[in-house]
């Protein structure tokens, strides 16, 4: 048997792969897609080109970019019309966005015929990838129209993955303003690190599964609200802190009552997290009631966690602000995670590629703590009267 390692709880710290795609540096309040400061990236490209950056590997020029975008946007609008049923079934049926957005992945591993990851070649599950990615506004959408009792809007491929979006969302072109403000929110969100959902989605890669099985896992994970479920819960926060109408009393209440101050804190930053800092100026710039709510809350809420925890850094992550520029851009709440999962999806896609390409099922092991075993028998089978032993034979199933 070999050595066993004991790690720290959560795997802090711990290296459990390499990576070619992107880094977090939490000490420095750094993260980068690439060779690329990710924030940089944000302020001076468009998604496409850092979406062609992080699953290609390099930034394209502008006749790779332009068969990239046609490509892209032809997935989007490759909905095939018995999935919009099932998503039109789903909304009805009361299943929130992301979980259509899961159940969807599923059924277009069918629809588009995709192979577990360790048969087949690595483009074709490269090309599944971009796909499944591609479609994602598209579903996410029309389950928001069906949602509010009206039909789904088409996709149009002439326009750009952010702009096609919220025009299949809100019915409407959105001004260059307003793309631009969900593009670099989409830039800002494509990637970061071995975060949870990266690291699911890569597990079940391991295992050879396809790569719609990956992405609903990572979805999976994602819309816990410790992870990427935290953005409408961050606006609910400024709410609750309208209807106090005092944020230091109403953070000192959620800490005495044992809660955490949702779009605050984070696993890796030990100092201001660098998406929250563009998305504050993007939310600045936008203005509106709930940027001003956020922009008076935020130092408010740092100092309360400052003071309740001294010793650890807990400054606004990107949840707090993504969520302001999102309701500023027309989005409903219940698409924040969704919105997220759009972007994140195209990182998940990239890190599925690489870990087909690692290929080294995942498996580490867990110390058992349980009562001492042995090599006992089990209770005979048709006893009855230990409770709680499966083998009593009280089942109804046996
Ligand atoms: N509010 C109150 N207390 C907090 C917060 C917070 N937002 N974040 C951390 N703490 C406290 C914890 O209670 C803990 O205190 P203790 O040591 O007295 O028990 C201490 O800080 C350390 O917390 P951990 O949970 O060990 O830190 P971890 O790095 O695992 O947590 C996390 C990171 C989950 C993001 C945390 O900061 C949190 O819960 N934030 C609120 C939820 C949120 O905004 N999530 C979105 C994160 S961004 C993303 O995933 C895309």
């Amino acid at each position: 048997m070999p050595t066993l390692i004991e790690v720290p709880k959560g795997l802090t710290g711990v290296v459990v792969s390499s990576t070619s795609i992107g880094d977090v540096d939490g000490e420095a309040g750094y993260f980068h897609y690439r060779q690329y400061d990710a924030t940089d990236l944000a302020r001076t490209h468009t998604f496409e080109e850092v979406w062609h950056l992080v699953v290609r590997g390099a930034l394209p020029d502008p006749a790779t970019l332009a068969e990239f975008r046609r490509e892209v946007s032809e997935a989007r609008a490759s909905i095939p019309d018995s999935l919009l049923d099932a998503v039109e079934s789903l909304t009805a049926a009361g299943v929130t966005t992301i979980d259509v957005l899961r159940a969807t992945l599923s059924s277009l591993a069918a629809d588009l015929q995709l192979v577990p990851t360790i048969d087949g070649v690595v483009a074709d599950h490269e090309r599944a990838g971009l796909r499944l990615a591609a479609m994602a506004p598209t579903i996410v959408a029309a389950t928001s129209r069906f949602r509010a009792g009206l039909s789904p809007i088409a996709p149009d491929p002439s326009l750009g993955h952010a702009e096609d979006y919220l025009r299949m969302v809100t019915g409407a072109v959105p001004s260059p303003e307003l793309t631009r403000a969900i593009e670099q929110y989409l830039i800002l969100t494509i990637d970061h690190g071995f975060n949870a959902s990266t690291f699911t989605a890569r597990v079940i890669t391991s295992t050879g599964a396809d790569v719609a099985a990956a992405m609903a896992g990572g979805l999976a994970a994602f819309s816990g609200p410790l992870h990427g479920g935290a953005p409408s819960r961050a606006l609910d926060a400024l709410d609750a802190i309208a209807a106090v109408g005092d944020a230091r009393c109403w953070a000192e209440g959620e800490l005495a009552a044992g809660r955490r101050l949702m779009g605050f804190g984070h696993a890796v930053y030990r100092t201001a997290d660098p998406r929250s800092a563009l998305l504050r100026e993007i939310a600045r710039t936008l203005g509106g009631p709930t940027a001003d709510a956020a922009l008076a809350a935020e130092p408010i809420i740092i100092d309360v966690l400052r003071h309740h925890h001294p010793d650890r850094v807990l400054e606004a992550n990107v949840e707090l602000f993504a969520g302001v520029v999102m309701e500023r851009c027309g989005l409903p709440r219940e698409l924040f995670t969704p919105t997220f999962a759009v972007s994140r999806m195209v990182g998940w896609s990239a890190h599925i590629a690489e870990q087909i390409i690692d290929a080294k099922l995942i498996r580490p092991s867990a110390l058992y703590i349980g009562p001492k075993p042995g090599r006992r028998p089990v209770s005979p089978k048709g006893v009855v009267g230990e409770t709680g032993d499966p083998n009593s034979g009280s089942s109804p199933w046996d």
